[in-house]
């Protein structure tokens, strides 16, 4: 082996990443998207959930390959063994959690975006301005003023705890960034129904557990304003420091709204930052039918909310919107020597959205709202919302017609929590029974609630996300439903 003057093999290859074969791999490819633009097609003809058959645990336990199989080879294990055994919630009648279904589209633009491979850490650069007009839209829509900043997120979770790193700093009394928490206990109060997520923000945020307050509700399942303002009271009194009032925009157990005026007005006469988690009921602004439902939600200090749940764009786009561009910045912000922008180069910020979160490095997630929103029209989407929504009221309607069906809470939006229920049974068999049907409908392939508890009765949970669901579903359910039930309260001899 002959070696150059740097010690490099003259003869030696070098390798890179892309395909030896363009042709194939365009073949490859194409048969790709025509097998996902089929499996998006056929939904309905396939079961909504498949179990992990035997085996297939186990076949994921192999070790590193250090040699490649080739781009059509593992591809076809993908199909073989990866794309039947998804979460499901594609498919019509998937209505667990509170998932969106994805679109055709958003699949497409996330290929695009890919392609592209942006980073959108800031600098000048297309994509950036494609997220500054997605959050520009939302800004609009959700009634917050030009002036405040917002940048798109992986999902709920991350804007609360974004958003609640913004209050904390804001309102702390001190610079956090540079002291640490020091002096009395922050307190953020948050109703009971709130989500997980806030209780861990909390906790990331080093400000421990005590510091969230968690505020009862009333039957509606609204966060308590009397409560909220006693406990403020007494907190004060104490010595603590009040800093935040989160309010839900649709609650994940049932879809209740806070009254968010009111949470507005007590926040503003305390001083205290108003933070709204909308991750999936801030969406309600875009339908005029519906928007009166969040209200106040325009009052926000920051506002989460979620594009891959009732917008129903894939995984994963969720975004926040912050009124004071100044907070939000002072949260985040930092300078480097290798960040420095030189007048008319590639490094010159549109937006520095590396100063507004904590990744310096960022997909281009904002390709796939913007396609879907100029191609679609908002409206569209408002639409399917409302859309929805008449079909929970229509699942509602078909439960309180049978008398074996009790629907657990009342039904606002667009989540329906019900159960099975038999005369002679107490509410432990009644649970019991009711894990079985669950399991039993979700194994059936035929549809997929989910469950929840409310006041320690299991409730069987439908929340419809889906922009393919039909009302014709909701007989469907019900139908499915009565007859396993029906099954199970035999075969018990309850
Ligand atoms: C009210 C609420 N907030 C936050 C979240 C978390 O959102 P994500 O799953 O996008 O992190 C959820 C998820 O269901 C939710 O219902």
């Amino acid at each position: 082996m002959s070696h150059s003057t740097a010690g490099i093999p003259e003869d030696s290859i070098e390798i890179d990443l892309d395909p030896k074969n363009w042709e194939e791999f365009r073949q490859l490819g194409e048969r790709m998207l025509a097998d996902m633009l089929e499996y998006q097609a056929s939904q309905r003809e396939r079961p909504t959930w498949t179990a992990l058959p035997e085996g297939l645990r186990e076949s994921f336990l192999g070790p590193v390959p250090h040699h490649g199989e080739g781009a059509a080879r593992a591809y076809e294990d993908f199909r073989r063994r990866v794309l039947p055994y998804a979460t499901g919630n594609a498919h019509p009648r998937y209505w667990g959690w509170v998932r969106g279904s994805g679109t055709p589209l958003g699949m497409l633009a996330d290929m695009l975006a890919a392609g592209m491979n942006s980073n959108l850490t800031g600098q000048s650069q297309a994509p950036v301005l494609v997220e500054k007009q997605v959050v520009d839209w939302f800004k609009d829509l959700f009634g917050f003023p030009g002036g405040a900043s917002g940048l798109l997120l992986t999902g709920g979770s991350v804007a609360n705890l974004n958003a609640l790193a913004v209050a904390r700093n804001a309102k702390a009394g001190y610079d956090i960034r540079e002291e640490g928490l020091q002096g009395p206990r922050l307190r953020i109060y948050a109703s009971t129904a709130a989500h997980t997520s806030i209780r861990r923000a909390v906790e990331i945020l080093g400000l421990g557990r005590r510091s969230l307050c968690l505020v009862p509700t009333n039957d509606k399942q609204q966060m308590d304003p009397v409560q909220l303002q006693a406990m403020i009271k007494s907190d004060q009194g104490q010595g603590m420091r009040p800093i935040c009032v989160v309010g839900t925009a649709g609650t994940t157990d049932v879809g209740a709204i806070d009254d968010l005026q009111l949470l507005a007005e007590i926040s503003s006469r305390h001083g205290l930052w108003f933070h709204v988690d909308g991750a999936f009921g801030a969406l309600l602004a875009l339908s005029p039918k519906h928007r009166q439902l969040v209200a106040g939600m325009e009052r926000a200090d920051s506002l989460a909310f979620d594009l891959h749940k009732w917008m129903c764009l894939p995984y994963e786009i969720g975004g926040l919107l912050v009124r004071s561009e100044v907070e939000h910045r002072e949260t985040f912000a930092l300078s480097a020597p290798y960040l420095e922008a030189i007048e008319g180069g590639a490094a010159v910020d549109e937006v520095a959205y590396r100063d507004y979160g904590i990744q310096l490095s960022r997909g281009f997630r904002a390709l796939k709202a913007w396609l879907s929103i100029k191609a679609e029209g908002i409206d569209k989407f408002a639409r399917i919302i409302e859309q929805n929504i008449t079909q929970a009221s229509r699942l509602e309607a078909l439960i309180r017609a049978e008398p074996e069906l009790e629907v657990m809470a009342p039904v606002g939006l667009n989540i329906v929590c019900f159960r099975f229920r038999a005369k002679n049974l107490q509410d432990a068999d009644l649970n019991e029974l009711n894990k079985d049907l669950l399991v039993k409908i979700q194994e059936s392939g035929v549809a997929l609630p989910s469950s929840t508890r409310l006041a320690g009765q299991f409730c069987l949970r439908v929340a419809i996300t889906n922009h393919r669901t039909r009302l014709s579903d909701m007989d469907r359910l019900v139908t499915e439903v009565l007859r396993v039930g029906r099954y199970l309260l035999a075969r018990s001899c309850l």
